[in-house]
């Protein structure tokens, strides 16, 4: 099990356990993290939005062009800006923490 960690709206910590191979998207919902995800990973909708906290960015898969046009869609974009559906879990996540943009 890799550990995440989630910092919602207010500031809370939410620690996870999440299975390696699965998305952060996947990952959210399973664990009751209130990230829509409104086409279900298929890189649509940018209701994924999420912000890397930790210095994990340069571990993450590189964006596809397809990220990237998404990303431009959406309003509060930042550098460590991501879809959460397009982050697959690894060993090398193991601490990221995250929080819905
Ligand atoms: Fe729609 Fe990630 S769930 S882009």
């Amino acid at each position: 099990m890799i550990k995440i960690e989630y910092i919602n709206k207010k500031g809370k910590h939410k620690l996870i356990n999440a299975s390696k191979g699965i998305s952060l998207l996947e990952v959210s919902k399973n664990n009751n993290i209130n990230l829509e995800g409104a086409c279900g990973g298929e890189m649509l909708c940018s209701t994924c939005h999420v912000y890397i906290l930790s210095n994990h960015l340069g571990k993450l898969k590189k964006k596809t062009k397809e990220e990237k046009e998404i990303l431009t869609l959406t309003e509060n974009l930042k550098k460590n800006s991501r879809l959460a559906c397009q982050i697959k879990i690894t060993d090398k996540l193991n601490g990221l923490i995250f929080s819905i943009a």
